[in-house]
């Protein structure tokens, strides 16, 4: 597994189970999505550039530190990404947010973009793609191809489970994308979802089921 990082912070690891367990409702599954992804993204902004600026204090001239180099923009896949983009957007609210929806195509078996729309600077934004389960891998490598085929070139993946075969497929397809996520599960069963994970995750976030 290349480029995958897993953030074991205790409050992460902490509402991940609490996420996982069948007795968590709709409104605390939500919540808890929410905080996890804001969690998530602190971690996956720390290697953010800063530059040095001067600002004038009540007492004097500090020489200190703001951010700088590309901004940021978030894609979350429809329908079960679009559960962390409010904890993200709390945090970077600045943060420019697009759209991806896929589905798989009955004949081909094939990923096709049933929407996009995405930031028009998007090509010039580090682009975080949000799916809270990396099942197969499938829609991921496929939303990130249609991504970058729109001319991005930075793309990072964050999820809150990764089975390692989707982790795998990701890795094989595009090995330049950074994989972050809460855990690494077993495997995939034989519906591909992921084991024990914790069952189907927009299901769970939209009360459908
Ligand atoms: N999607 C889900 O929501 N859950 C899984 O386990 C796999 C894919």
């Amino acid at each position: 597994m290349n480029n995958v990082f897993v953030f074991d912070h205790p409050l992460i690891q902490h509402k991940i189970s609490l996420l996982r367990d069948k007795n968590t409702n709709t409104k605390e599954f939500r919540e808890l999505v929410s905080e996890i992804s804001m969690l998530m993204g602190y971690e996956v902004t720390r290697n953010m550039p800063l530059k040095e600026v001067e600002i004038e204090t009540p007492i004097g001239i500090a020489k200190t530190k703001v951010i700088s180099g590309k901004k940021l923009g978030i894609v979350p896949i429809l329908r079960a990404g679009l559960g962390m983009v409010d904890g993200m957007i709390q945090l970077l609210p600045m943060a420019k947010v697009g759209h991806i929806g896929l589905y798989r195509d009955p004949e081909t078996l094939k990923p096709v973009e049933y929407y996009c729309k995405l930031p028009v600077d998007a090509a010039e934004r580090d682009i975080v793609i949000l799916d809270p389960m990396l099942a197969t891998g499938g829609s991921a490598s496929a939303a990130i191809q249609f991504i970058k085929d729109k001319g991005v070139s930075s793309v990072k993946l964050m999820c809150l489970i990764a089975a390692p075969e989707g982790i795998k497929r990701v890795n094989e397809s595009h090995p330049d994308v950074e994989i972050y996520c809460a855990c690494v599960d077993e495997k995939l069963n034989d519906h591909c979802y992921i084991v024990p994970g914790l069952g189907d995750a927009g299901d769970r976030l939209f009360g459908t089921k």
